[in-house]
């Protein structure tokens, strides 16, 4: 979604922004500007089209030592340069760069309007600049103070005044805002991977405190605007860790980590025939759990789902997998004894935020699985596992899927053998397979080949059908979900068994259907069910790792390596997720930044 980024120091501030604004690309938006200060003039240049080109745009620009960036993904008003940030006030003095929405812009507009300031533009941000003119005093931090108790909704701001050249402000509520220090020069940023190419010492904003960036000097102040100290930390990812690194596109690069993925997870938790997780939750906590509710988005709920399959056949436990935007307005049912599971690789989905804040308000004990640290999730988390993804640039998430998913076998696994639930001798099986499993997915890599061929046939297809039964089924939701994510091509993940009940009606000749079966117990369900598609002139790409099917089942057959059914989506989706990549590039697409999806929803 929406990206900032804030410079003060001794480099050419364009140059740093443009930096800056590259790295926030990945977020997804659509389009960009940035301001610059000097000479008691704001200079600010727009683009509807990409970062590259306001780079071009921003060639002759005079050169400042103070600016600010953004990337928008527009909400209120079309993707215009009129629309696009910075805003200004009326009367020039003031600018500002915002993430989020204000959800009363409409009756502050209106105030504004009546006290004669004009808008250009259709969005919520514009009041802002104006806000703060009119309650400026001589005092830019009061009045922006001022302007943001007057706002309701969500916002990460970075503000400047046209009289104070070397000073920018910034604030926040329920949106992200970083704020980096280097040698005499200080950064804004929405997401510290902006600014981390010039310094990976950062301090992440709380709701309502404001920060002053001026000469290469920081001050915080909390909400009163009382000075108040800040710790930075040094962040261990580096700006190495977001480039391509010789890969034409992020997504096959990260689908390339997916081996490495799984072993850094696996082996962070798993050490000798022990699981380890550093939680303040206790035995007694888990002995108490009635019910366990997993709450997610998108891709992180579908892990979500194979966490409920792994969980409820090893525990009994039940589990309820729900998407955070319905959880959080549904009033939801939880005993005061029962675990909460969030899952996010961003740790800023809003809707999930929602709900994590819904959850401690009712006290309910809970737990987030969380790939990016420092993140809003991990910091209001009391117990936060890590997945071990690394950074994940493109938009479609690949590598920290594989990473949840080996989380939430690990934590399974941890349950049963916490709370003896499961056979001793499947527990030490399944850790064994969870150790050598990173080996599984490079043979499953190493075989992309037949999904690049599978991928030309089916790339001109306008539906895509995905099926599955059980834990295959919440496998094929995934890869159907990842197809449509960035080749735009509808597809539809269906039980086998629900083909019967309605979608059937769609399959005609040629029909592409990708059926995944890993299940000894259903596969001749499965069988069957091909048959009938078949029959009906489906074409059908089989994934499974039985051996030695009659090939009259199949049109086209991927094998992955066997291993125990709970873990099996950790190979299944590889082929998924490389299925969908291929189409894309065949499609000439935009495969890591695909139209209208944001990496991080930060806004509901
Ligand atoms: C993944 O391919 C998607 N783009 C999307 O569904 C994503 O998984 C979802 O927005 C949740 O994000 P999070 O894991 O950062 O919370």
């Amino acid at each position: 979604m929406c990206g900032i980024v804030g410079y003060v120091g001794e480099k050419n501030a364009n140059e740093v922004l443009i930096a800056g604004l590259k790295k926030l690309e990945y977020r997804g938006y659509d389009s960009c500007g940035v301001v610059t200060l000097s000479d008691k003039h704001f200079d600010i240049t727009k683009s509807t089209s990409r970062i590259d080109s306001l780079e071009e745009n921003l060639k002759d620009a005079p050169k400042s030592k103070i600016g600010l960036g953004h990337t928008r993904w527009a909400t209120h008003g079309g993707a215009t340069e009129n629309n696009a940030h910075p805003h200004v006030s009326s009367n020039k003095k003031f600018v500002v760069v915002h993430n989020g929405i204000i959800e009363n812009y409409a009756k502050l507009r209106e105030m504004l309007k009546k006290k004669g300031y004009k808008f250009y533009s259709d969005t919520d941000t514009e009041v802002v600049p104006n806000l703060i003119d009119l309650y400026y005093k001589g005092d830019l931090l009061k009045a922006v103070k001022d302007a943001t108790d007057a706002l309701e909704g969500s916002f990460a701001l970075g503000i400047m005044d046209v009289n104070e050249p070397d000073t920018i402000v910034g604030t926040k509520r329920n949106s992200p805002l970083v704020v980096g220090v280097g040698d005499k020069e200080c950064f804004l940023a929405s997401d510290f991977s902006a600014i981390l190419k010039y310094t990976d010492k950062i301090s992440v904003m709380e709701n309502d405190e404001f920060t002053v960036l001026k000469n290469g000097g920081i001050s915080f102040y909390n909400n009163e605007l009382k000075p108040c100290g800040k710790d930075f930390k040094i962040m261990d990812t580096k700006d190495e860790d977001t480039e391509k690194n010789g890969y034409e596109h992020f997504m096959l690069k990260e689908m390339n980590e997916n081996t490495l993925t799984v072993k850094n997870t696996v082996e962070a938790y798993l050490k000798d025939d022990e699981i380890e997780f550093d939680l303040k939750l206790t035995k007694e906590d888990f002995e108490k759990v009635r019910q366990i509710h997993i709450v997610a988005c998108g891709t992180a709920m579908h892990a979500g789902l194979n966490g409920k399959n792994i969980i409820e056949r090893l525990t009994r436990i039940p589990v309820n997998v729900e998407v955070a935007s319905e959880f959080r307005y549904k009033d939801p049912i939880i005993h005061e004894d029962d675990l909460v599971i969030f899952i996010s690789q961003s740790g800023e989905t809003a809707d999930t935020v929602a709900c994590i804040e819904l959850v401690k308000e009712r006290k309910i004990k809970f737990l987030s699985l969380v790939n990016v640290r420092e993140s809003t999730i991990d910091r209001i988390s009391e117990n936060v596992i890590y997945t071990k993804a690394g950074p994940e640039i493109a938009v479609a998430s690949t590598k920290a899927y594989i990473a949840q998913i080996c989380l939430i076998d690990l934590f399974a696994i941890y349950l049963a053998k916490l709370l003896k639930t499961a056979d001793k001798k499947l527990i030490k099986e399944l850790m064994h397979e969870m150790k050598t499993m990173h080996v599984k997915v490079q043979e499953v890599l190493d075989n992309s080949e037949k999904c690049k061929e599978y991928a030309k046939e089916i790339a001109g297809a306008s539906d895509v059908f995905y099926l599955g039964r059980g834990v295959d089924y919440y496998v094929a939701l995934e890869g159907s979900l990842k197809l449509k994510e960035i080749s735009y091509i509808h597809s539809e993940a269906t039980q086998f068994g629900e083909l019967k009940h309605g979608p059937i009606a769609l399959i005609e000749e040629d029909t592409p259907a990708i059926a995944i079966c890993t299940s000894k117990r259903l596969m001749s369900k499965v069988v069957s069910n091909i048959k009938e598609i078949k029959a009906r002139g489906a074409k059908v790409l089989f994934i499974t790792n039985h051996k030695n099917l009659h090939d009259e089942i199949y049109d086209e057959i991927i094998e992955v390596p066997v291993t125990d059914e709970l873990l099996a989506p950790i190979l299944t989706v590889v082929p998924l997720q490389l299925i969908a990549y291929y189409v894309t590039v065949e499609k000439g697409l935009d495969v890591d930044k695909p139209r209208n999806l944001a990496k991080s929803v930060t806004v509901e």
